[in-house]
């Protein structure tokens, strides 16, 4: 495929308008759809739309895609596995996928201490990974309580929707929410919760969880786990100092609190490494994994220190999860990285981060460009002093991608986010890099400026 975007205009063609009159009668109108795209087929990280469009993908289906889209040894892979059975239930019987990718996350997952000494808990999505994560740590621990962090992200099922605190669109309606969870600032260093720099601070923003919630409100030793991602994702791509992973560690040591790292989204070398917790020497008690970890496949893993995984037979289950096929995928995906697109992910992203950074001197609208590998943040304020939210720019300014043929997505309340397959070129960042200029000179009232 032609890795030149060929759109002509914003509008759906005629074949993906006729699918999306048919998505709008039947189906659920839950989703969010900021633009009419309707896929085709892809290839790294170029798409079709149904009406012969070419996209460059910057959102890699939610972070999800980055061996690229149908990569081939993915692709081999999933075809062997259904081949020889497509489904079996872990829940009841044994096959060798489900070990072997068992094995080989006990030796990567950033859990118990580098000792490898690691069991894995399959499900089908990241939701599922962390309702059994929550469910793991207080069978564990016999406690009940979990804090989390405002802005974060978790998942949609009862149990993960009550750690969720991303957009109350998300909770509206769905209360009252699991008891028991409580809700600290993240430490969002571009506007620090306590008003200090990231390069001088202590962490001062988790005082709010040592001082006001295990004070005011529930005892330390009634505190299960805390439920933290590493980089923050829907909240807005949000790298943390790393002392706010250190000062978090130390806290949980201290009293007993397992610590759940949700790498759902900053996991499988989205980062540049193949977990985000290694940027901060971040080792946690139970690893959350889901989107890219099965390069479109759906699987999700709750990763946990061996001692800690000690529930018995029946107490945790699902029919699908960890089918064979989202195994074998998982496998080749993880080979792919090992081989290299961690690395590849570290370079292009330093380069599409450097590159985005230069486009802050032409556009007062960027305040801030952050992030680690591809996992990339632009957030546009209307004052760099006030940091004013730029929220209807940053819609526009997605709109403006998509009409030059980028797809990418929000994040936060007025952030958008590099989320590109991690196989995606230099060439390629380049013409992003170029069409969000000319979008970004869109949405200022620069035109031809
Ligand atoms: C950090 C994080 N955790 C959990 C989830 C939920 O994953 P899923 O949509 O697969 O349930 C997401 C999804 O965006 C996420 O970003």
């Amino acid at each position: 495929m032609s890795n030149t975007p060929n759109i002509k205009t914003a509008l759906p063609g005629p074949n993906a308008a006729a699918i999306i009159a048919r998505d709008r009668a039947r189906v659920s109108p839950s989703y969010t759809r900021d633009y009419p795209f309707v896929m085709a087929k892809g290839e790294g990280a170029v798409v079709e739309d149904v009406d012969g469009n070419i996209f460059l993908d910057c959102a890699a289906g939610i972070a999800v895609t980055g061996t690229g889209h149908s990569h081939p040894d993915v692709v081999k892979a999933v075809v062997d596995q259904a081949h020889r059975f497509l489904h079996m239930s872990g829940t009841d019987f044994y096959y060798e996928p489900q070990v072997e990718l068992a094995e080989e996350l006990a030796a990567i997952v950033p859990v118990g201490g580098g000792t490898g000494d690691v069991r894995s808990f399959f499900g089908n999505s990241g939701a599922e990974a962390n309702e059994a994560a929550l469910k793991l740590a207080r069978y564990y621990t016999k406690r009940v309580n979990v804090i989390a962090f405002l802005g974060s992200f978790h998942g949609r099922t009862m149990g993960a929707l009550a750690a969720t605190s991303s957009r109350f669109v998300q909770r509206r309606g769905f209360g009252p929410m699991m008891p028991g969870m409580f809700h600290a600032p993240y430490a969002n260093c571009y506007r620090c919760p306590v008003g200090l720099k990231p390069d001088t601070c202590a962490a001062e923003c988790l005082g709010f969880v040592e001082e006001q919630i295990l004070v005011h409100l529930v005892a330390p030793d009634e505190v299960a786990a805390v439920l933290v991602e590493p980089i923050q994702g829907e909240g807005g791509y949000v790298v943390p100092a790393p002392q706010f992973h250190q000062r978090l560690r130390e806290l949980t040591k201290k009293h007993g609190i397992l610590l759940i790292a949700d790498e759902v989204q900053s996991g499988m070398g989205r980062t540049g490494r193949m977990f985000a917790c290694e940027h901060f020497g971040l080792d946690a008690d139970i690893v959350t994994i889901a989107k890219g970890i099965a390069s479109g496949l759906p699987l999700g893993v709750t990763a946990s220190r061996a001692d800690v995984m000690t529930w018995p037979p029946g107490a945790h289950a699902s029919t699908f999860g960890g089918n064979p096929v989202s195994c074998a995928a998982a496998l080749a995906t993880i080979k792919i990285l090992k081989d290299g697109l961690v690395r590849h992910a570290e370079v292009v992203g330093d380069y599409l981060l450097g590159r985005l950074r230069t486009l802050m001197d032409k556009y007062p609208l960027i305040g801030d460009v952050r992030g680690k590998g591809l996992m990339i943040g632009v957030e546009l304020v209307r004052d760099r002093q006030t940091k004013e939210r730029a929220t209807t720019e940053r819609d526009r300014l997605i709109q403006e991608m998509f009409a030059r043929g980028v797809l990418i997505l929000g994040a936060g309340r007025n952030a958008v986010r590099f989320a590109p397959p991690l196989v995606i070129n230099k060439e390629q960042v380049d013409s992003i890099v170029d069409l969000f200029d000319q979008s970004m000179a869109a949405v200022s009232g620069r035109v031809g400026v």
